[in-house]
């Protein structure tokens, strides 16, 4: 799949995180709960050295609530991690990341404690933030380059985020990443090719979740093969050009298009491994 991943943005990334990170106390990564090891920055295990972390595993509405559980339970294995699922639609976040901070031993004494929020693309951060803020921010900019462009946000007496650009961190690789990424929608559209990435999640559903999308396109049964259970999904929702055929890119556009907006119901891409 055509997605170019530039070399030197990891290293700007690295060289920004680390001048950061003597002022930050705490690191808030906001991880898709489809895939919440692709989303995740390689670089935070590496730079955040002992600071304490919380993944909130964000739109889990839309990812499945036992593969979710089970992410969830791996990653609070981890040292110094901290991580709960979370949507939109669900208040209280502030409270929730608060009571994680105070239960946090060592504690954390500084105040305004500094929290460094982090996440790739279309993953929620902006609307975290404005649920954090309790108002409505500007979007940071998704190129790498924190320092100069970070933004500082208080939170009353007790919290300070400071965010970042939501650029995409180089788990491209491998391709199996870069995939599930554009699946859920983190890379730009222009980048994507739609038959590819169709046939891609097709494969994927061909393990689990099959059923879901027959009925979604009420289609007793969905083929095997990704490019015939294309063309059943094409003829169903008539996206035919001249000649008969079935409009290969319209169809795939269409087909990611519902699995993005939940159509299949809640899916995981991912699971724990072992
Ligand atoms: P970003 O800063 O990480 O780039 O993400 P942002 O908050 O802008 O959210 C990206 C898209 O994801 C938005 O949809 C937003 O509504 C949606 N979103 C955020 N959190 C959740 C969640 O918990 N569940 C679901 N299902 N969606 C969520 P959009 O279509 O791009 O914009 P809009 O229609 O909301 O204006």
């Amino acid at each position: 799949m055509a997605i170019q991943w530039f070399p030197g943005h990891m290293a700007t990334a690295r060289r920004e995180i680390r001048s950061v990170m003597p002022t930050v106390n705490l690191v808030i990564e906001v991880l898709d709960a489809r895939i919440p090891f692709s989303s995740e920055n390689p670089l935070v295990a590496e730079l955040r050295g002992t600071r304490p972390c919380i993944q909130i595993l964000n739109k889990c509405d839309l990812a499945d609530p036992e593969v979710t559980a089970a992410w969830l339970l791996r990653i609070q294995a981890t040292p110094g991690i901290h991580a709960f699922a979370h949507h939109a639609k669900q208040g209280g976040l502030l409270a929730r990341v608060m009571g994680i901070v105070r239960g946090i031993e060592p504690p954390i004494r500084a105040r305004p404690l500094v929290a460094m929020i982090l996440g790739i693309p279309n993953v929620g951060k902006s609307t975290i933030i404005n649920a954090l803020a309790g108002r409505t921010l500007a979007k940071t900019s998704n190129r790498p380059a924190i320092t100069q462009r970070q933004q500082r946000i208080n939170v009353g007496h007790e919290l300070t985020l400071l965010d970042t650009p939501g650029f995409l961190w180089p788990k491209l690789t491998p391709v199996s990443c870069a995939f599930r990424l554009a699946v859920t929608g983190a890379i730009a559209d222009r980048v994507v090719d739609y038959p590819e990435l169709a046939v891609f999640a097709l494969r994927f559903f061909a393990d689990s979740y099959v059923g879901r999308v027959a009925a979604f396109y009420e289609l007793e049964a969905l083929p095997a093969d990704p490019i015939e259970a294309l063309d059943a999904i094409g003829r169903r929702r008539g996206h035919i050009i001249r000649g008969g055929g079935v409009d290969l890119q319209r169809v795939s556009e269409t087909f990611i298009r519902d699995l993005r907006a939940g159509a299949f119901g809640p899916i995981s891409l991912e699971r724990p491994a072992g």
